[in-house]
């Protein structure tokens, strides 16, 4: 039997890591295997690239090194992780995954899309996602979350306003045009943004 995979999307402090971990401990009780993996990272070698990537020394990264940093850690991911879980029937549940390069370096940082459709269908092999949820947040409010977090060294989390509004368009646009996608309210409180992933998963995917 094959597994399925569940990604989480979306700007900086729109809530994922948080709720794919509710998600992740929900199927786990349920005695669903269940796997939580992130991206960049998720392997020995992926996380080594993802500290090159979050690096604050990395600020003259230019566009190209960038994206095939990503693409690498995401090749990784897949190869290593993903896929073998999948195939062993399990549920993968993904703290981002290829759109999060087409949302950043395509409507982000202008990258050609069509450029960057290649190098990720070449990362993952060909591999997409069961199922896509991307929280929806204002640019405002994830910042507001991620002062509170006090983690705002990262280096992409110093990039303007502007960018993150792009990236947030970049993410509403991909999910109109996929109906492997739906966008939630990430305003909602904690417990309320589970409950409706809950549904959208067990409507979609059980
Ligand atoms: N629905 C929510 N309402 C209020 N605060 C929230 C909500 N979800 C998450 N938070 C808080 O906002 C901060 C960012 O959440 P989280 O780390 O889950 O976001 P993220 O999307 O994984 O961010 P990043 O892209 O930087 O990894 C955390 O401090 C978290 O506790
Ligand atoms: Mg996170």
């Amino acid at each position: 039997m094959n597994g399925k995979l569940i990604v989480l999307e979306g700007i900086d402090g729109c809530g994922k890591t948080t709720q794919c971990h509710l998600l992740k401990d929900y199927f786990m009780k349920k005695g669903y295997k269940t796997v939580y993996t992130r991206e960049p990272g998720g392997t020995f070698i992926g996380e080594q690239i993802r500290n090159i990537l979050l690096d604050a020394k990395n600020s003259n990264m230019c566009r190209g090194c960038e994206v095939f940093l990503y693409a690498a850690a995401r090749a990784q991911l897949v190869a290593e992780k993903i896929k073998p879980s999948l195939q062993k029937g399990e549920l993968v549940i993904c703290d981002r995954f290829v759109d999060s390069t087409l949302a950043y370096q395509g409507y982000g940082r202008g990258i050609s899309l069509e450029l960057l459709n290649q190098v990720n269908s070449f990362a993952t092999n060909g591999l997409m996602p069961d199922l896509v949820i991307v929280l929806d947040l204002s640019v405002e409010e994830s910042l507001k979350r991620l002062k509170k977090r006090s983690c705002g060294s990262d280096r992409l989390e110093r990039e303007n306003m502007l960018f993150y509004e792009s990236v947030r368009k970049g993410y509403l646009d991909i999910a109109r045009s996929k109906n492997t996608h739906v966008v939630l309210d990430a305003s909602l409180s904690i417990a309320e943004l589970h409950e409706r992933i809950l549904s959208v998963v067990e409507e979609r995917l059980f």
